[in-house]
């Protein structure tokens, strides 16, 4: 441990605001305001930027537009634009509109599982066989993201035992990278070493990306604990603390990207990412959302002081 030095591999971060933040409002934010979101973040230094889901609408009415979304953006070459999919239609849509990364969900948690997605564990899994398979041959990255790897809304605090099995599977059906989601943002810095411990023999450490919400205030703390005491460098946030997922009750708002980015700053990264332009972009989408951000940052810049 100790300071961060040039050499060190620095954080990565993937925005998931226009995607998980999104998905959460009960406001409708119009397709062009989502795009003027993302066209914000891209300016801002992040490097990839989940921009929608290609789920069902009945299932997430929030994200029905994503593909008018993905045709208004303007691109920034060096910027990955990526969406989350649930099935092989998914895959379809998000191929049409031109998505560069695609994302698939399960869960460790049978019964958040079968809410979210209306699929056990392993049927998940047989789904993303084909989604996985097209993905590949199209030549597009693929991540897979883990939902309640610390805690479940239903069935309550989840073991490293529940979550291994189904990283060894996914890793073994070729995905590119892991995230790892605490979806009610309960976890503790003792599970994230919990965790970890085993999780980092079965997966080398650049693929994984840890996705943490913060309804107990505790994410800033996990993320850190990561970085610093396991070297994990990939975390997924939300500008603006936006987010949630309409099928986990009581889970707030992801970690906020303009705290992780002060936080992984403050402790000595270099992340090449504005936090005047992030907390601007968060401002700028607040009149549509018609509630205030729950940031620290965005507090701070509302008070005027600190500035
Ligand atoms: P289902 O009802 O079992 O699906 O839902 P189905 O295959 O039986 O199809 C039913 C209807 O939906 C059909 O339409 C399909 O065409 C349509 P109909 O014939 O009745 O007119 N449909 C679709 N339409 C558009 N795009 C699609 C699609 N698929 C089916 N891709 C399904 C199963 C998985 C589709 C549904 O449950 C679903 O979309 N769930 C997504 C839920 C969701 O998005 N949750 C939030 C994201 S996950 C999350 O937030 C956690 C994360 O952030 C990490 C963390 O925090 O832990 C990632
Ligand atoms: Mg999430």
């Amino acid at each position: 441990m100790g300071y961060a030095l040039s050499a060190e591999p620095q954080p990565r971060i993937v925005e998931v605001g226009p995607r998980d933040g999104l998905q959460n409002e009960s406001a409708v934010v119009s397709a062009e305001k989502k795009a003027a979101f993302v066209d914000a973040l891209a300016k801002t230094g992040l490097k990839e930027i989940e921009t929608g889901a290609f789920v069902s609408p009945q299932a997430v009415p929030q994200m029905a537009d994503t593909a008018e979304v993905f045709a208004k953006i303007q691109r920034r070459p060096g910027v990955v634009y990526s969406a989350l999919v649930p099935n092989q239609k998914g895959l379809e849509r998000a191929m049409q509109a031109g998505a560069d990364k695609i994302s698939v969900f399960t869960a460790a948690s049978e019964t958040f599982n079968q809410k979210n997605i209306r699929a056990s564990i392993s049927e998940s899994i047989e789904r993303f066989r084909p989604v996985i398979r097209e993905t590949k041959a199209a030549r597009l990255p693929l991540r897979a993201y883990i939902s309640t790897a610390f805690h479940c809304p239903y069935e309550g605090p989840v073991k490293p035992v529940a979550v291994l099995p189904i990283v060894k599977t996914l890793m073994g059906l070729g995905v590119d990278e892991l995230s790892i989601g605490d979806t009610i943002g309960k976890a503790s810095p003792r599970d994230v070493r919990s965790l970890l411990k085993p999780l980092l023999d079965i997966v080398p450490v650049e693929k994984l990306f840890l996705h943490f919400h913060d309804t107990y205030g505790m994410a800033i703390a996990n993320a850190l604990t990561a970085w610093r005491e396991f070297g994990v460098t990939g975390f997924d946030s939300s500008t603006g603390g936006l987010g949630g997922c309409p099928y986990a009750p009581g889970a707030s708002g992801n970690i906020a990207t303009e705290d992780l980015v002060f936080a992984l700053s403050a402790e000595g990264a270099d992340m090449g990412i504005d936090i005047e332009k992030l907390t601007a972009a968060a401002r700028a989408l607040v009149p549509s959302l018609g509630h205030p951000l729950d940031s620290r940052l965005s507090r701070v810049a509302s008070t005027g002081r600190h500035s």
